[in-house]
């Protein structure tokens, strides 16, 4: 009876196991078909670059849902960022992974260090459920001139350390390594602006040259940052509606390239790439556009209309397939620039800088933008469920007579805060003095997390409760800091550990 009883309750457990583990087997299979058929549905093909340089950042799987909700099938990072990634966890958005530019004598120099890298940063994450890694990029713009080289030597090196770093993990076929280029590497020659006359700098063409041969023997493409909004920016006397792609409007001749004519200086400068790399011979090298896009402040041109003119017209033109004038079957794939405005980020390229989000700094969308390309104004979604610090804002106090440290004070403010918008050209260069001096002071205090001390300015600051945005100058509340918000992430996991144990319940 007893014998009879354990054996029995054996084989209960046997079953229970067995049960177990296989209904954690099919669970794991659903839950990857589930995700892979979410993104099949809808078309584009849209990534988005996702930059961190804020002094206030929303929650991470905020921002990941938000990615999921717009379905942005691709994202691209400036750096490895373990909340980042583990939002990401379970999304299968495709990701390319940056070392920035300050690892890259290490990544060159210490081939350990970049197999640990990729060990670390990638391969760990690759598994079933994991981070969907497709590209490490190499660095960022590392020939740009005004680097005077700093990084020339050590970018192929570090190139050649990564791949080989991802081809012993055993996923070099499906990650494969690439280095986001700067569009100066190559041009036309002042004398004959046109497509086919382009080529690769001289000063950095031997170089380019290696960096494209390591990646056509790994199968990788060449990436390319490409930014009509610097042309325009740069020239006065760019033709302005050869900056966009809606050529109805275009009241420019198009430039004519033997049989080819180019109707926007996107293609234009996609196809002198074109050009280049045939020369050199590599006509068929897959071409990346790492970055491209338009800001909304900080110059004349940055405006809210131009930007929605220039992404939508981007995104139509992408969709649409047709590719280039001298690639006309190629569909093209791009990283827009950016995702949220970042107002960490140096002036130094001009106050635009700060001010490239297709989302404002808190996660609502500056203008309607279709991903599917056909311009309906079908809405972004914003990040959801963001908490603000509370309505309060930092001005100059208006009976304040002596005025003689103003000035000291707003260099102060301005320089230790973000006060581009009221520059030349921007959103709130209509301001007075004092509605300078408000803005300013209001930026230091926001960006301090609206401490006293953050509005003292020798007793010129005063707290209010009224906001003092003014027609399109926005005086912003800060986003509260993020604590440990892990929680969805980990819900997001740990749901079919959940659905198990309900079910083990059941059969109980
Ligand atoms: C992973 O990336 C982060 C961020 O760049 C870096 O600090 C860290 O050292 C990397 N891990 C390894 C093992 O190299
Ligand atoms: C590059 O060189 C110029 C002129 O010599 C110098 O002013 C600048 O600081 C240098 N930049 C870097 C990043 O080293
Ligand atoms: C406000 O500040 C901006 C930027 O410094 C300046 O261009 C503008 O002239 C100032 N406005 C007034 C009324 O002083």
């Amino acid at each position: 009876m007893m014998e009879g009883s354990r054996s029995g309750s054996e084989l209960y457990f046997f079953f229970f196991f067995a049960t177990l583990f296989s209904l954690l087997l099919l669970l794991l299979c659903f839950g990857g078909t589930a995700a892979a058929d979410y993104y099949g549905g809808r078309g584009s093909n849209i990534g988005v670059n996702w930059g961190t340089m804020s002094t206030h950042q929303l929650p991470p799987e905020r921002v990941v849902e938000m990615l999921v909700a717009n379905k942005f099938p691709k994202l691209k990072l400036f750096e490895f960022d373990e909340q980042i990634m583990t939002a990401l966890l379970e999304t299968d958005i495709e990701v390319m992974l940056a070392i920035p530019n300050y690892m890259l004598r290490t990544m060159a120099e210490d081939r350990h260090a970049a197999k640990a890298w990729v060990e670390a940063n990638v391969t760990d994450w690759c598994f079933h459920g994991g981070v969907n890694v497709k590209y490490v990029a190499v660095g960022n713009e590392p020939f740009l001139q005004t680097y005077n080289g700093t990084f020339d030597k050590y970018t192929l090196p570090a190139l050649r350390n990564i791949q080989n770093a991802l081809n012993k993990a055993g996923v070099g076929h499906k990650v494969k390594a690439t280095v986001p280029f700067n569009a100066d590497v190559y041009n036309s020659p002042e004398s004959d602006q046109v497509p086919s006359a382009g080529d690769f700098r001289p000063e950095v063409k031997d170089l380019t040259l290696e960096i494209i041969q390591f990646l056509h023997s790994n199968d990788a493409p060449f990436t390319v940052n490409i930014y009509p909004f610097l042309s325009l920016y740069g020239n006065p006397y760019f033709p302005v509606d050869f900056a966009f792609f809606d050529d109805a409007t275009n009241t420019n001749k198009p430039i004519k390239d033997g049989d080819l004519l180019y109707t926007n200086v996107f293609d234009a400068n996609f196809d002198t790439l074109v050009w280049s790399l045939t020369k050199s011979g590599y006509p068929d090298m897959p071409i990346i556009v790492g970055e491209v896009g338009w800001p909304t402040d900080g110059d004349l041109h940055a405006t809210v209309e131009n930007a929605k003119r220039f992404n939508q017209g981007l995104l139509k033109h992408i969709v649409d397939g047709n590719g280039t004038p001298a690639r006309p079957v190629n569909k093209i794939e791009v990283f827009l620039f950016s995702l949220i405005d970042e107002n960490g980020k140096s002036v130094a390229p001009g106050n635009f800088e700060r001010h490239w989000g297709i989302f404002e700094y808190d996660g609502k969308p500056k203008y309607e933008l279709d991903l599917n390309g056909y311009g309906e104004d079908t809405g972004l979604i914003a990040v959801d469920g963001v908490n603000y610090m509370e309505r309060r804002w930092c001005v100059l106090r208006p009976d304040a007579i002596d005025l003689s440290d103003l000035s000291k004070s707003m260099d102060y403010a301005c320089g230790l805060s973000d006060c581009t918008a009221l520059e030349y050209g921007c959103s709130c260069n209509h301001l007075s003095v004092a509605g300078n001096a408000s803005y300013a002071f209001n930026m230091y205090y926001q960006m301090n997390g609206q401490k006293d001390w953050g509005c003292d300015f020798s007793g010129l600051g005063l707290i209010t409760m009224e906001d003092p945005s003014d027609g399109d100058c926005l005086f912003p509340v800060m986003i509260a800091d993020v604590g440990s918000g892990a929680t969805a992430v980990v819900l997001r996991v740990w749901w079919r550990v959940l659905v198990l144990v309900l079910i083990v319940m059941m059969m109980l």
